[in-house]
């Protein structure tokens, strides 16, 4: 059987004169994905190319679908759900908290929170902080920031639509729509936001300010916590930083609309992060969930906390001591529901150093040779813009 498969030339980031339909013999678009995921296509049907490149060319993202007066959920974004990923979670299982108060002036303070950070990074990769340090209101104004870029007029949107990776204000919606198809329901404003943040007039007006101030803090907040992560490893305070973790930051203004059909769509499919470390900030609204001990267990939202995970390449520099989980958000008729992701990486090839990442070596042993490889991060870059969203560890192809 004959499938059409897409491809984009990364020289022109995404504009649609670049987008190739190619005829592949099946089963060559699986080739390098021996277990594809079950919620996701590889190969498309020409119906749902059209309609991914009208989608592409409207420019305003999922929102613009429901303004358009549409009321139910189009082809494209319908996802193969497999049933037992909806199963019920255990309620009991309690998601973890650590109170950062104190944690400056009191030694036995800090002691105890690096010693919960430290199970919490081994046992699910994930945690909230509280007394972090960051006004309540520069969270709350950051989610309305992120509203108001979203809730404009969609003209003032479209202005901003763009698939250019090194530009350094965008909105787009699903980062891997051709490549995947797996099309998510939530549409993003995205910022290159350190080291090189992007002058004033290339920022949107209705959230220029907030986004510079945010940048700020939680660049700090960054840091403090990976000079916990670094002591929760028996390391040095400095080490992270002094390995440049905290230096790039990426940040997404994510928003979920809300959904006619949540039973038929997501959020974002399950995947992990790649990268150092995400700060995350989520509303009252809910549906993010963490994969724990086989279980989709829901991230309560907490008003003035923030979300902490480890990415994919702590996993790697700490040779699995610490986690990389899988996360997702659930679609809901209720919404919107808006979020904002700090990526500590850097997401722009050109900037990429030849440092390399690998395991600690203070962290190796005899009993705890290294299992993954050193790399550039221009080579994990690489694989991960060459990737599709597709449920798969980015980290795989670097073990030994
Ligand atoms: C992400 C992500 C979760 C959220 O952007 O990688 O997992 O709640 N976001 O928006
Ligand atoms: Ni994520």
């Amino acid at each position: 059987m004959i499938r059409y498969h897409i491809f984009l030339s990364m020289a022109t980031g995404f504009s649609l004169h670049s987008l190739h339909l190619t005829k592949l013999h099946s089963p060559n678009p699986t080739m390098h994905n021996p277990k594809p995921s079950p919620r996701v296509c590889h190969t498309h049907s020409p119906n749902r190319i059209s309609e991914v490149i009208s989608f592409e060319e409207s420019k305003t993202g999922v929102k613009g679908i429901l303004e358009s007066g549409v009321t139910k959920v189009p082809p494209m974004f319908h996802v193969n759900l497999d049933p037992t990923d909806t199963s019920p979670t255990d309620s009991s299982l309690a998601f973890p908290i650590v109170d950062l108060r104190d944690i400056d002036t009191d030694s036995a303070r800090r002691v105890e929170v690096v010693d919960r950070v430290q199970s919490a990074c081994h046992e699910w990769g994930f945690f909230q902080v509280v007394n972090h340090g960051i006004d309540v209101e520069v969270l709350e104004e950051m989610l309305d920031g992120i509203r108001r870029f979203h809730e404009q007029d969609g003209e003032e949107r479209k202005r901003f639509y763009c698939r250019e990776k090194e530009k350094k204000v965008r909105y787009f919606s699903n980062g891997k729509l051709l490549r995947d198809m797996a099309a998510h329901w939530r549409d993003t404003i995205a910022f290159v936001a350190n080291p090189h943040p992007p002058n004033a007039a290339e920022m949107p007006h209705v959230c220029r300010d907030i986004v510079t101030e945010y940048t700020k803090k939680v660049r700090g907040l960054g840091i403090t916590i990976f000079e916990l992560l670094s002591e929760a490893l028996g390391l040095k305070s400095s080490y992270f930083k002094e390995m440049d973790c905290a230096e790039a930051l990426y940040i997404l203004g994510q928003y979920y609309p809300q959904c006619p059909e949540p039973e038929l769509t997501m959020g974002i499919t399950k995947h992990t992060d790649c990268d150092f470390m995400t700060i995350l900030l989520q509303d009252q609204i809910g549906g993010l969930q963490v994969l724990h001990q086989n279980q989709w267990v829901d991230v309560p939202p907490v008003h003035g906390a923030l979300v902490i995970n480890i990415g994919d390449i702590l996993q790697l520099m700490t040779n699995d001591r610490f986690i990389s989980v899988y996360h997702r958000v659930l679609s809901k008729n209720i919404g919107p529901r808006i979020s904002v992701a700090t990526f500590f990486m850097n997401f722009t090839i050109s900037e990429c150093t030849s440092k390399l990442y690998g395991p600690i070596k203070e962290l190796l042993s005899e009993e705890n040779p290294p299992v993954y490889m050193d790399v550039t991060m221009k080579e994990i870059l690489t694989n991960y813009y060459a990737r599709g969203h597709d449920g798969n560890s980015y980290l795989r192809p670097l073990r030994l």
